[in-house]
């Protein structure tokens, strides 16, 4: 068997590289336009950050795990083709902002159409709206000189930093097809790969739609957990109550849980808004204008809640930043990954920028250039904006530390040093509630988290 993927992204790497892994005798190829990144896959230092990852890529690659450019060919050759296309938010035109860009998908259904002379799978590994496996196939059909083709959608569920235990161990693998014994025998197809390392009662069998569906519902109900605990954040700092004790308490309830009820400065992510925005124009398109605005508070409420980190700051600094020098701890949207798309610290940075602070960003991982250049716009630069190299560094001679990712270095810092090389009074703000306030206050920080 042969599988193409076409997408060699935060999805499509790691993904194939672990089917490679579990399935030595299926050969795996993913493949990309963008030949940098093909060939970054191809070299020691992988294009993305992913603990685990560069283990699994090391066995596999070169024994059944291939990057290529050659994106022809390989749709050619293969039985199974996933598309993991990137899926953002439309820029432009209507739905400018709200509906997903499907120009990729579209494109590489085209391509497919055109190559191929034999029978393939194509998987929707990508995020898309509800239906757009109708799209495809109609596209196919149109186009194609004979081949067969069969649409499946197979969502991925995968959280970045977590990527390889998540594939590894799934909570659920979902595959929608066609209830048709064509249709059936794909699908069939698919869950014989993830049978080999995924126990069979946990892989999810539906109809093309429910699992199209499903993921949007599943990301949108994620977010707004986190929507939830945030506008409750707000209330325990005007009442005094500690968003971590009642999200501790409410989680002890077996029907609500205790998992991704974490306060913070607000969730980023390339996923969790553009998801939602889509499922809340997929409503209005259906006519279901409540529907839609229902959702799209969670979106509105992320909002509120990155401003309301910033605003905070600038008010406790005595309402004026000019030429205070802040240290940023953290830019990627969440820890153990070098993704900063959507990261709410890019935000929290433009606030502050626009308060002319002058501001200092530290990150484990997030390459200077990717910093600038997410703040500022590409090949811009503003002198008030620089990146050190250490956390130490950063807070050196700084008035204030905002921690916006949850870095694990973050909690064990000394805190005593850092205090000592800052301005007074020196504040910290911790934007992901990881830091002992109390022990800050003991050393002299007036500290804040969030929701406490
Ligand atoms: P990405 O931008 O990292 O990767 C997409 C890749 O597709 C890019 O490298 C791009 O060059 C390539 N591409 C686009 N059109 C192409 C074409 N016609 N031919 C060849 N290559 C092409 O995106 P990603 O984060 O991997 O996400 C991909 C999809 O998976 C999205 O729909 C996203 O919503 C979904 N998803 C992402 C995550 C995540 O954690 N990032 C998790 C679950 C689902
Ligand atoms: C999320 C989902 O968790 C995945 O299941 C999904 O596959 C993926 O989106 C996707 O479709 O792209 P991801 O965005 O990688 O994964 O990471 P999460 O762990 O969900 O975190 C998203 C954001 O929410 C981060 O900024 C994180 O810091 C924040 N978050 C998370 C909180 O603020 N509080 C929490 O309790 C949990």
């Amino acid at each position: 068997m042969k599988i193409c993927c076409i997408g060699a992204g935060y999805v499509g790497g790691p993904t194939m590289a672990v089917i490679a892994l579990k399935a030595p005798d299926i050969q795996v190829t993913v493949v990309d336009m963008n030949a940098a990144r093909i060939a970054a896959w191809n070299s020691d230092t992988l294009p993305i950050y992913e603990p685990g990852l560069d283990d699994v890529v090391k066995e596999a690659r070169g024994r059944n795990l291939f990057f290529s450019t050659d994106v022809k060919a390989t749709i050619a050759a293969a039985d199974i083709i996933f598309v993991s296309v990137n899926t953002p938010t439309k820029t432009y035109g209507v739905g400018s902002g709200r509906a997903a860009d499907l120009r990729y998908i579209e494109s590489v259904a085209r391509t497919i159409a055109e190559v191929s002379t034999t029978p393939k799978i194509i998987v929707e590994k990508s995020t898309i709206p509800v239906k757009t496996a109708e799209t495809i196939q109609q596209i196919l059909a149109a186009n194609t000189s004979g081949a067969k083709f069969q649409v499946l959608s197979n969502p991925e569920f995968l959280a970045e930093g977590t990527a390889v235990p998540d594939l590894f161990n799934p909570d659920r693998v979902l595959i929608g097809g066609e209830r048709t014994p064509e249709g059936d025998a794909a699908v069939e197809t698919l869950v014989s790969v993830y049978a080999r390392w995924v126990p069979r009662e946990r892989i999810i069998t539906t109809n093309l739609w429910s699992s199209e569906l499903s993921k949007l519902v599943a990301n949108a109900f994620l977010a707004q957990r986190i929507s939830s605990i945030n506008a409750i954040s707000a209330l325990c700092e005007a009442t005094g109550a500690d968003v971590d004790e009642v999200a501790n308490a409410i989680g002890k309830d077996s029907r609500i849980g205790p998992k991704f009820l974490k306060a913070s400065v607000g969730f980023g992510g390339s996923c969790f808004q553009k998801d939602i925005l889509n499922l809340v124009y997929l409503c209005e398109s259906f006519g279901l204008p409540e529907v839609a605005a229902y959702w799209n508070q969670v979106v509105s409420m992320n909002d509120y809640q990155k401003r309301r980190f910033s605003a905070r700051i600038l008010k406790s600094l005595f309402n004026t930043v000019a030429d205070k020098r802040i240290a940023v701890f953290g830019f990627a949207f969440k820890k153990d990954t070098n993704d900063t798309r959507e990261s709410a610290a890019i935000n929290v940075v433009r606030d502050l920028l626009a308060e002319h602070a002058n501001v200092v960003v530290y990150d484990p991982k997030v390459p200077a250039a990717e910093i600038m250049s997410d703040v500022l716009g590409k090949g811009e630069t503003n002198p008030r904006l620089t990146v050190a190299t250490s956390a130490y560094e950063a807070a050196l001679d700084a008035h204030a530390i905002a921690i916006v990712t949850e870095w694990d270095e973050f909690k064990t810092l000394d805190y005593t040093k850092i205090f000592a090389d800052m301005h007074k009074p020196a504040s910290l703000f911790d934007g992901r509630n990881i830091v002992d306030l109390a022990k800050l206050r003991a050393i002299g920080f007036r500290a804040h988290g969030i929701g406490r």
